[in-house]
Order: C-alpha cells, then structure tokens, then sequence
C-alpha cells in the first residue's frame, strides 16, 4: 500500500485519452497561424456560449481577467464596494483591487461553501455596486435569493464560475443566470486548457461589447483606442484545445459525479462529514471535499499512504497578510474560518479507476477508525 500513488489529479491521463484530437486541433493553428484569438477562439467562444446557455461569450487569457474585466464593464470602480465570500481562491477578491473598488466580504452557509444569501443585506451600503457569489468546489451558491436582493437594490450579480463548468442552479447553467458570468480554463480546471485562458458569458450586449474591446487595448478598431484597455487576449491555440475538451466535458461530469457519488456511498459509514450536493444543484465536483477537525493529521497520514489531496484553502481571504487591511468584514466569518481549519479535497478527476477510488477510501476509513 506504502507505494500506492492516487495522485490528485491526472492531466497526462486525460490528455492520451484524446491525443490525436488534440494533436489534430494543435496542427491545424500551427497551419493558420493564428495564434492569438482567430477563427478557432471565435468557434470556442459560439460553442461555450451555447454550452452555458448565454448569449455571448468573450474568451480571455485568464478566470482573473473575465473577473477584473466584468467588473469594469460593470462600472465597478473607485469609491465602490462589491460583496462577496472570504472563502474562496483570492482571485475573486483580487479582482475587486484590480477594478479599484472595496470587497466586503461575507460569510459562507456551511453546508454548501456558498455565500450565505440571508447574510448579504445588511452588509449593502449606498456605495455598493455588485454582488460576486463564488460557485465553489463546482456547486452553484443559491442564485434566486441573491438575484431577488440584487434586483431590489439594483445591483449587477457577476458569478464567478471558474471553478463550475456544466454546473446547473434549479435546471439553469451557470453561466446564464447573473448578469454577467466569469470561468478560469486554468489546466487543472474541469474545462482545462493546456496553458492559461478564461472567458465571460453574458446576455447584455453592452457589457460583451465592452469586454471585447477591453481584452485587446480597448480598440474599436484597430489603433483606434476608446477605453484604457489591456492585453487579455486568448491564445489561438487554447481555443483550439479547448474546442476539443469542450466536446468531452459533459461525459467528464457525470464521471465525476459517478466518482463522487461511490465516494459518498464508501464513507457512508465513517465518521468523515461528506459533501452536500444541495437540492437545487447540478454539483459538478470540480473537488470533492471533506470536513474534519483534524484535517492537517489525516493528510499527512494519507500523504504517507500514498494518497494525495488538496486543501482549497487554508487561509480565507480576510486572514491573508496582503489583503487583510483591504478587504472590509463588518460583521465575523466563524462558517469561512471553520470550513478553512477543517476542509480536505480527496482525489478527483474523471479517468479515475475503481481501484483507485477504493484505495483512497480504504485508507481514509482505516486511519478514522484507528483515531
Ligand atoms: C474561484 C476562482 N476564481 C477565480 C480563479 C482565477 O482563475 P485563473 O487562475 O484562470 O486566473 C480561480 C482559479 O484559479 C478560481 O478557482
């Protein structure tokens, strides 16, 4: 058991399971030179927009810039607050500096990771502009409360989905249900590409058109500048690869959810608390995590069995040395501290094998029950 290794991820897996489609989608940029943006990013953008159901999408080098870009095209800017989780990447409150506004941020309703939507309202302020739920893990936060406080005070809902593609909230993609909506294509995300990249989806036509210019120097045409725009185009070649992938993820997500769902049925009798797929998600387990009051042991002991996870993440954000004096927390996070002490991400990713799934759940159970 000692040697077993059950990595957390596995991209060379995927890739040869694929190779001569991507190989393929690889040569055919090679031939056109188009590297950056081009006819295969144009193709990606139509086929993700469909994918989540949005009208436009605008593919960029990065989730970080779909985040900093929506928020501008937002009208997101100095002087304003935007709410949003501490538990999270930092990237989604990074992006609120970037666009030089003030994150506020709230707590997360335990069960889900999400925002908490009943805990919002009271942290709106007349200087508040938007609302940035986090779809974390791959579970869509509860989108119809936050949607109805929005509306009411008028504000725009930009999801941030990097972690959620395929995800459903009561049947619809995320994607398609805020105003606007920002995915990471980040290789170890469920929508990978082979290098960086990211998009936004929207329905508003003003806020896509916006978000194009943005991304390539705020041109309208070219030389022509209207906005202080920046570099954040996507590459030839991500879009080419992520045509191909696109193609496969649906069958990705439902290995996952197959993967977590004998993950679930394995632990069922362990003291480990599992994730909570909420009755109104399509969860997509971008990861698969646990609860448990002595995380940092028990990955060590798996560690040494052989058995890799992940902590997604250890520090909220309100905790981190460089964004502690930015960020504003009127009121206490006792759910994002706690999920951040007790959160361990197992194995996941769709070619994983019977085999491998009853390992890691073999050790898990072996070493609660030796607690
Ligand atoms: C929740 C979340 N938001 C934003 C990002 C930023 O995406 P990227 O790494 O593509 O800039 C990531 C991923 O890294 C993420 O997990």
């Amino acid at each position: 058991m000692a040697n077993t290794k059950v990595p957390y991820l596995d991209l060379k897996t995927q890739y040869q399971s694929i190779r001569p489609e991507i190989d393929e989608a690889i040569a055919r940029v090679l031939d056109n030179c188009q590297f950056v943006l081009g006819s295969e990013v144009a193709a990606f953008e139509n086929e993700f927009a469909t994918c989540c159901g949005a009208g436009e999408c605008i593919a960029l080098n990065s989730g970080t810039s779909a985040l900093h870009l929506a928020l501008l095209a937002a009208g997101v800017g100095p002087g304003d607050e935007v709410i949003t989780v501490s538990f999270t990447f930092v990237a989604s409150v990074a992006a609120v500096v970037y666009a030089g506004a003030r994150p506020v941020l709230v707590d997360i309703d335990p069960r889900s990771f999400t925002i908490d939507p009943a805990a919002i309202e009271a942290l709106i302020t007349p200087r508040t502009k938007a609302i940035l739920p986090v779809h974390l893990y791959g579970q869509p936060a509860d989108m119809d409360p936050i949607m109805e406080i929005a509306r009411r005070h008028h504000l725009v809902v930009i999801e941030d989905a990097a972690q959620a593609h395929g995800a459903k909230y009561k049947g619809r993609s995320v994607g398609s249900i805020g105003d606007i909506a920002c995915f990471s294509f980040y290789p170890t995300k469920n929508l990978g590409a082979y290098g960086e990249g990211g998009a936004v989806t929207t329905r508003n036509t003003e806020y896509a058109r916006t978000i194009r210019s943005l991304r390539d120097w705020g041109q309208d045409r070219k030389y022509h500048h209207v906005l202080h725009g920046y570099n954040y185009r996507m590459e030839g070649l991500q879009g080419a690869i992520l045509r191909v992938k696109l193609r496969h993820l649906e069958q990705w997500t439902e290995a996952r959810r197959a993967i977590a769902a004998k993950y679930n049925q394995l632990l069922a009798d362990s003291e480990i608390e599992r994730p909570s797929e909420m009755p109104w998600a399509r969860h997509v387990y971008h990861a698969y995590t646990l609860r448990t009051d002595d995380r940092d042991v028990l990955q060590a002991a798996l560690q040494e069995k052989g058995i890799q996870t992940g902590i997604h993440y250890p520090v909220p954000v309100h905790r981190q040395p460089a964004y502690a004096e930015l960020v504003h927390t009127p009121l206490a996070l006792p759910q994002s501290e706690k999920a951040a002490a007790e959160v361990l991400s197992l194995p996941l990713y769709p070619e994983m094998t019977d085999d491998q799934i009853q390992r890691v759940t073999q050790a898990l159970t072996s070493l609660a029950t030796a607690r």
